[in-house]
């Protein structure tokens, strides 16, 4: 065990399990601490929320016309309810029963996507745990624009995952904290009730839990999240939710010949390990998708050593073996019609006496030579004994995520992740989830001119390509072991955590966390590809 008793941070308790309870319900009046409706920029409005206002004696409407709500997106309004206490003590039977109203700016009506039914439900997560109160209810408007089980699961998506906090290791100001809010109503309306609602918030409900497993191991420490810890969780996560997992370690690795996995982890205390999961959802004929991740517990750099400032954000470097593991926890759970072949390499990256080092050649799972002249492009080293592993089990398709490159954070930023691919139809598919989703893909040249950058002297490949086009290059690195299956590459660089310093952030993503992209991605994509 390379950790003494005292470095070792145990989780307390048991592993979190989603409390909160999302429902449809279709009576009103229904008594809520908060009601949040959709205002629009343009007016719309639909007759719901009309009859809410009339109730409330006009105020929406008179707030409207006074610019005080104004349905700009991002924005929030609480109004108190005063008529409900007297009604109630009156002994009167009150035709509307919430508290309070939140009027939450949707932006034009012409707009609406389902990243805006998202971000409605997180506003007004968000505003319900400001206020600390212990429930909340949301009246989608009928014109969110998106069919009705798509706008369940969007509206559970978007609350679950706005409440979701990582403080495990918070022991000091608990009680400063607000209640959990343990329930979640939706209230389409009477008459309004599509049965399509409710099997979109349950599907809901599946993908933000299986989002949060990857945030939670993404977010994790790296002196608590190593490659052990990943692969016992990919264990306990098949066993729970029922897929298949079988976890290499460092001696399996050495037989089967993963050069990559072992070079990058020889500087390392802490053994590798690889996964190979399994889901078979039963349907003869269903196509496979394979999902590999790269899985750095911490990348310090290596004997290529990285600067001190911000290398705390390299224990996130894990991001795309934690964005497998989700994704065959919501492929599990939700049944997805595809078989999934989920793959990750796991290792820290670091420098010692037994590290790897520049000049080094690495014989590769596949066989081929990669001649190492930074150890700090050690994901792409990681990645080609697992993509080759993937080649050999034939899946239809191969999709990678990897926080690869530095360089596709300034390409572009963090608003979207990159797309590198052998195949249009897969990229097309992929882009559409992304949009879907609200992780939005951009797709980057591959052109046979870059390539010529990884030409190596000693051996088959090199594994950097100099400053320019540095995550094209990344990602023709790994084109080089996926052969002509249909592939896509996704560096989630820039995308699979936030900083506090960043210009926007989604108001179901919390500052400095993990974001758990690449889960709720492929559950679009697998859901369309089947
Ligand atoms: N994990 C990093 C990439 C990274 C950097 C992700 C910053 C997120 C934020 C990766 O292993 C790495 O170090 N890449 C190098 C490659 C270079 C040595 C060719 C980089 O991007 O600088
Ligand atoms: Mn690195
Ligand atoms: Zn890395």
């Amino acid at each position: 065990m390379a950790w003494s008793s005292v470095n070792r941070i145990e989780i307390a308790g048991e592993l979190p399990v989603l409390r909160i309870a999302v429902e449809v319900r279709s009576r009103m009046p229904f008594r809520t601490p908060m009601l949040a409706i959709c205002a629009f920029e343009d007016g719309h409005q639909d007759h719901h929320s009309q009859r809410i206002d009339e109730f409330m004696g006009g105020i929406v409407t008179q707030l409207r016309s006074g610019g005080e709500i104004t349905g700009k997106r991002n924005t929030v309004t609480v109004i108190h309810n005063p008529l409900l206490n007297p009604l109630i003590a009156s002994g009167e039977e009150p035709r509307f029963a919430a508290d309070r109203l939140a009027v939450i700016g949707m932006g034009k009506s012409s707009d609406m996507n389902l990243e805006a039914v998202r971000v409605f439900a997180a506003l007004a997560a968000n505003k319900a745990r400001e206020l600390r109160l212990p429930s909340f209810a949301l009246h989608p408007s009928k014109d969110l624009g998106s069919p009705a089980d798509a706008v369940g699961q969007a509206l559970a998506e978007g609350a679950i995952l706005a409440l979701y906090r990582y403080d495990r290791f918070k022991s000091e100001d608990k009680d400063d904290r607000p209640p959990e809010i343990g329930q979640i109503s939706i209230l389409p309306g009477e008459r309004d009730v599509d049965p399509g609602l409710a099997k979109g918030v349950a599907d809901g409900e599946k993908l933000a839990a299986a989002t949060i497993t990857a945030r939670d191991l993404a977010t994790g420490p790296a002196n608590l999240v190593t490659a052990t810890h990943l692969g016992e969780r990919a264990r306990e996560l098949a066993a729970a939710h029922g897929f298949s997992a079988t976890i290499f370690g460092k001696a399996e690795l050495q037989e089967m010949g993963c050069g990559g996995i072992l070079a990058v982890n020889s500087g390392s205390a802490e053994p590798p390990v690889m996964g190979v999961l399994r889901y078979d959802c039963g349907r003869p004929g269903a196509r496979t998708l394979a999902v590999v991740g790269k899985g750095v517990t911490f990348d310090t750099g290596g004997i290529s050593i990285k600067p001190a400032s911000d290398m705390h954000f390299m224990r996130h470097d894990k991001s795309g073996a934690c964005a497998v593991l989700g994704f065959m926890q919501a492929a599990a759970t939700m049944q997805l019609p595809i078989n999934v072949l989920g793959i990750f390499g796991a290792t820290d990256n670091m420098p010692s006496g037994s590290a790897y080092r520049p000049g080094d050649v690495i014989r590769s799972y596949s066989g081929k030579n990669m001649e190492i002249l930074n150890t700090d492009a050690e994901g792409r080293v990681v990645l080609a004994d697992c993509l080759a592993y993937a080649v050999e089990q034939k899946p239809d398709a191969i999709v990678d995520m990897a926080t690869l490159t530095g360089a596709c954070v300034v390409a572009l930023g963090h608003a979207c992740s990159g797309l590198f691919s052998n195949n249009d139809a897969l990229s097309a598919g992929l882009v559409q989830a992304g949009e879907a989703a609200g992780e939005r893909l951009w797709r980057m040249p591959l052109w046979d001119e870059y390539r010529e950058q990884i030409k190596a002297p000693l051996g088959d490949i090199k594994n950097i390509g100099g400053q320019a086009a540095g995550a094209i290059t990344a990602a023709w690195f790994l084109a080089n072991f996926v052969g002509d299956t249909p592939w896509a590459h996704l560096d989630i660089a820039g995308t699979a955590w936030t900083e506090g310093s960043w210009a926007v952030t989604p108001p179901y993503l919390q500052r400095d966390m993990a974001t758990g992209v690449g889960v709720r991605l492929l559950t679009h994509f697998a859901q369309a590809w089947a």
